[in-house]
């Protein structure tokens, strides 16, 4: 978190910038006419915009989580918060993450990380169903989001290296709580997203790479610790995974929901996920400075984020989300050269 705030952790490449929308002289539909609201998962949402999960666990959290709860059920988007762990195993903290359920959020999601599910040192206790309960009710629930996160893992002196099973234990979730499965800033390949959706996995949340890398927040963490080796794999790992877009293109055929998130930053870059198929978009850290900040700046980004997304609406000539998923667009740049190969 605080070094989200403090560093530059980007991808050092803008590959929404790749998705060219085209503009349309004569939009011949009235800019207030323009509907943004969507079905997702089941609930309807003012826009078609999740803040996807970030934090709980510590005492400022509660004050992030509650910015970011009571805008989002304000102006009407999904959110998520970040991972559980550390309530559910530990006792740590309920508060900041239940604090969310105060608010009527249209569409909320609770969040457990892979590597919790299997054991990582002998005699560990792994999160099984009881525990998922657990933490959809903390929150009030209404999806389970199990993230993948094994790039930031790496980067970890302490990382948890054990990956086998999770693909079971995930389908054993998925049988049980409706599931959605996110990256953490490395993007989804076809392939791994196909192994999910054969395990029962309702959605997915792409989080690509171009956005917050979390290579880049490991390897300032692990040169704070004086681990040699893990900032250097950060640094050399800084931009690994798959572009959004092109995770986003490689899903969406699938014909399951896809959230198009890695690096979203503004209301043209949700328009432009949005023209690739995705269902909604997903911001995390676009939203942190402002949910870091007070309820009135978090309230702000996200009503502009949605007149920018209306902005692009208008000059595609799309009156609705329908039509914007169908608007033309050039595919250009890395992304391009990723879909040549
Ligand atoms: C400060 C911070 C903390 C995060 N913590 C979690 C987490 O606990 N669980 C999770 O699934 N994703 C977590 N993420 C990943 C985001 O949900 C998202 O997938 C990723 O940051 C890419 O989106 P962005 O480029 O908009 O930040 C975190 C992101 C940030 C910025």
């Amino acid at each position: 978190m605080k070094v989200v705030l403090g560093k530059d952790v980007e991808g050092r490449y803008r590959y929404w910038n790749d998705v060219q929308l085209i503009h349309r002289a004569l939009p011949e539909i009235n800019f207030d006419e323009i509907d943004t609201t969507v079905s997702l998962l089941g609930k309807k949402l003012a826009a078609p915009i999740v803040i996807t999960g970030m934090t709980g666990g510590f005492p400022d959290a509660a004050k992030i989580n509650g910015n970011l709860a009571q805008a989002a059920a304000e102006v009407g988007v999904a959110m998520g918060v970040g991972s559980e762990r550390a309530a559910i195993l530990r006792g740590q903290y309920p508060e900041s993450y239940s604090c969310v359920a105060r608010f009527d959020v249209p569409l909320k999601f609770a969040n457990i990380g892979a590597p919790q599910i299997v054991a990582q040192n002998p005699g560990d206790r792994v999160v099984g169903p009881d525990d998922v309960r657990a933490a959809m009710d903390l929150i009030h629930a209404d999806v389970l989001a199990i993230h993948l996160n094994f790039l930031q893992e790496m980067v970890q002196p302490e990382g948890d290296r054990r990956a086998k099973g999770c693909l079971d234990r995930i389908g054993e979730l998925a049988s049980r709580f409706p599931v959605l499965v996110k990256e953490t800033g490395a993007g989804l390949s076809r392939e791994v997203a196909e192994q999910l959706r054969d395990r029962s996995v309702k959605a997915f949340d792409v989080s690509g790479t171009g956005g917050t890398s979390f290579a880049a927040v490991e390897h300032y963490r692990a040169l704070e610790q004086g681990a040699e080796r893990e900032a250097r794999v950060g640094k050399t790992f800084w931009d690994w995974g798959i572009p959004s877009p092109v995770s986003v293109l490689e899903l969406v055929p699938l014909g399951l929901p896809v959230i198009a998130s890695g690096g979203v930053r503004s209301g043209l870059d949700v328009a432009r996920a949005l023209a690739l198929g995705a269902g909604a978009a997903g911001i995390a850290g676009g939203m942190l400075r402002a949910a870091a900040t007070d309820f009135a700046q978090t309230k702000k980004e996200l009503e502009f984020l949605v007149h920018e997304l209306k902005v692009a609406m208008f000059l595609t000539g799309s009156k609705t989300v329908a039509d914007l998923q169908k608007a033309p667009y050039l595919l250009t740049g890395e992304s391009r050269l990723w879909r040549l190969r």
